[in-house]
């Protein structure tokens, strides 16, 4: 009996060596020292043995089961240790490779631009009012001075809504009328921000979607004088230093008299080149006196206050400060572009 328990626990040895992971180890616990295990029968057999040898043969089969029992601790330790330092080569960090930087968001080139234009009105006065993108008919055309049928209507290509009277937008000048009704009889010195829409044939110079700037002034003994001055002092302050300024005669139904304000051509300094169209002008801003009907739909009686009015692109300066040729690229979500400003 006791060459055979030897036997055993030779092969049982050896058979733990060449255990390789934890699925072979349990199965080898089963095999030699669980229930059914190579072990047991040697077990039962002391009943066996005669009562002189049974203590030595006892003594024998409980060492085996220690010695066994200890190898498989210890196979069970190595084998922790072997996984714990796979799973750490494998998730190795290589702590010299050069870092990812994170993709940094930016403010898009039109806001950019706005910004700007907020700055340089606050120092003159001005506070930023917001007027919703979505309007009525009626403030957007017919409140500025525009009655249904007025054929100035066609200076702007409308989005009409399935909703009778209910418009986007076309310009930002809908904004006067809302301001002038919350603050009259006060004086006024606002600025207009937001996207305006017209139904335009897409190109590179224009867009069914921009940003204008709409200002506002309405206040006891304001002229015309003023408006140049606040025009003059915008190019100044967002063109740089030195630049002229011309106010041409126009048309505004909702202004009177009304002007186009041109500044001489940043590109060309005034001698004529393709941005300019061989003018040598560029044209900034439509502006003018706000018409005494509009100052009275605002709540003003025109025989007392008087007001000026300019309404300005965004992304036509901001193409001529960043040398864009292209409106389209403003609203095109492409991150080449975007990832410029
Ligand atoms: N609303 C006019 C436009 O979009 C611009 C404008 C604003 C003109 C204010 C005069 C006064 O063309």
């Amino acid at each position: 009996m006791l060459e055979r328990l030897k036997m055993m626990e030779q092969e049982a040895l050896q058979a733990l060596r060449s255990v390789r992971d934890v699925e072979a180890l349990h199965a080898w616990d089963q095999a030699y020292l669980g229930k059914k295990g190579a072990l047991t029968p040697f077990l039962r057999g002391l009943r066996d043995v005669s009562p002189e040898e049974r203590p030595r043969v006892g003594q024998a089969v409980n060492q085996v089961k220690l010695a066994l029992t200890a190898a498989f601790e210890a196979r069970e330790a190595e084998l922790k240790i072997a996984e714990q330092s796979a799973s750490l080569a494998a998730d190795a960090i290589d702590v010299t490779l050069p870092g990812r930087p994170p993709v940094i968001g930016r403010l898009h080139p039109s806001v950019q631009t706005l910004r700007r234009i907020y700055a340089i009105f606050a120092d003159m006065g001005f506070q930023v009012y917001r007027a919703p993108d979505v309007e009525s008919d009626e403030l957007n055309f017919g409140l500025l001075n525009m009655p249904p049928h007025h054929p100035a209507r066609d200076m702007w290509d409308t989005f009409y809504t399935t909703k009778a009277g209910v418009l986007l937008r076309t310009h930002t000048s809908p904004g006067q009328i809302r301001a002038m009704r919350q603050y009259c009889p006060q004086s006024i010195r606002v600025i207009l921000p937001g996207m305006c829409y017209r139904y335009e044939q897409v190109t590179a110079r224009s867009e069914m979607m921009f940003h204008q700037v709409e200002g506002l002034a309405v206040g006891k003994n304001i002229t015309l004088t003023d408006l140049k001055g606040v025009m003059a002092e915008y190019a100044r302050r967002m063109f740089g230093e030195g630049r002229q300024m011309r106010f041409r005669a126009s048309y505004f139904p909702f202004t009177e008299p009304s002007v186009e304000v041109d500044m001489d051509c940043l590109l060309c300094g005034g001698a004529g080149c393709r941005v300019c169209k061989n003018t040598g002008w560029l044209e900034i801003s439509g502006a003018g006196m706000v018409h005494p009907d509009v100052l009275r739909n605002g709540g003003y009686d025109p025989a007392v206050y008087s007001g000026f009015a300019f309404g300005m692109g965004v992304e036509r300066p901001a193409m001529l400060m960043h040398a864009i040729d292209d409106i389209r690229l403003f609203f095109g979500n492409d991150l080449r572009f975007l990832e410029q400003f």
